[in-house]
């Protein structure tokens, strides 16, 4: 497959994550099909010429086929049904699989694309939502060098770019790394800027020091809004973050590394989804440790940049 933008792509998933990736692909001008399982999300893609469509099956002849939804059993589902009725001259070239899963269900997943003559990247993110209209999404690809070469070009589209790593399923270890990086430091920051707080200063004035400084980050930046106004409209719930976290566990045990930070953060991140608190952004790890701090928390009603907008 030569490097060019006028494949013709397949889009399934348009949840947070996925509508925000499809919706930049069709305002860069590709053609661009796209399935979700709730279509009314979907729908308003269409004004940007993206086409929605009914049944995943409709996207069996697309060139390059994206799927963004939730875990491993949810990519199965979505891709069975979708190369089911896929014949010899009606299947994709190649399927990008951008959600978080396992290293096992991508290798899975490479066994039977590969049955089925589909070339297949691992091409899983760093970002949420906001970070994507941003223009800042990254990915982290695996797979064959010439098959990321071909789909390059969308995924620079999508956002600042991708770190090819390798083949095979390598992609998969670099995000779920990442992930647990994301888990363990969001803890953190709730920690530290309780203890501030409770040692007598406001959470905004702590975090302007913390993001000015070289501790400070894009993710600690973004993540200031949620910890300064309480503001936790969600952009990752704690469940997925529970099922990244378990996945950094599970390879962990595999290589034989430990992982204790990771797995006192899971413990928390399981005590305050017992709570009852899942439907709410994963920052609100930051309302369990005010609790448990003696400290009742209160927006500071401050206005305080994301270093995003
Ligand atoms: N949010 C983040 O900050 C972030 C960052 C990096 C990576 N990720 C990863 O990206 C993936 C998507 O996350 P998200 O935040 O976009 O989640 P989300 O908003 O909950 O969206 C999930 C998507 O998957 C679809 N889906 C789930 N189960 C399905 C099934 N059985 N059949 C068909 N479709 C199904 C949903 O369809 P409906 O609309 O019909 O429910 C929706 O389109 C996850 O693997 C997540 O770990 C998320």
């Amino acid at each position: 497959m030569q490097t060019r933008t006028d494949q013709k792509l397949g889009w399934i998933g348009a949840g947070r994550m996925g509508y925000a990736m499809a919706e930049r692909l069709a305002k860069g001008g590709c053609d661009i099909a796209v399935w979700n399982r709730t279509k009314e999300k979907a729908e308003p893609l269409a004004k940007h010429g993206a086409k929605v469509v009914n049944q995943l099956e409709e996207l069996s002849t697309r060139d390059i086929l994206f799927v963004m939804v939730s875990t491993y059993d949810d990519v199965k589902q979505v891709l069975n049904k979708a190369l089911a009725s896929g014949s010899r001259n009606g299947k994709p070239k190649m399927v990008v699989e951008c959600s978080s899963i396992s290293l096992e269900g991508s290798a899975e997943l490479r066994q039977m694309l590969k049955s089925k003559g589909v070339e297949y990247l691992a091409a899983p993110v760093s970002g949420n939502a906001k970070v994507i209209k941003a223009g800042k999404l990254t990915f982290v690809v695996s797979g064959p060098k010439a098959a990321y070469e071909a789909a390059r070009p969308y995924l620079d589209m999508m956002g600042t770019g991708s770190s090819y790593v390798g083949e095979g399923e390598l992609a998969r270890i670099a995000k779920i790394c990442h992930n647990v990086m994301l888990g363990v430091v969001i803890q953190n920051l709730c920690e530290i800027t309780l203890l501030a707080q409770k040692a007598g200063m406001p959470r905004h004035a702590f975090l302007d020091f913390l993001n000015k400084s070289v501790m400070g980050s894009m993710f600690t930046r973004y993540k200031t809004p949620a910890l300064v106004n309480l503001d936790f409209h969600v952009t990752f719930t704690p469940k997925l973050l529970r099922k990244d976290l378990d996945l950094g566990l599970d390879a962990g045990r595999e290589f034989e590394v430990p992982m204790p930070l990771t797995s006192l953060t899971r413990d928390l991140l399981q005590q305050m989804i017992g709570r009852g608190m899942t439907e709410q952004d994963f920052s609100t790890l930051l309302l369990m440790q005010g609790e448990a701090s003696g400290i009742e928390l209160k927006p500071e009603n401050v206005q305080v940049g994301d270093g995003l907008s």
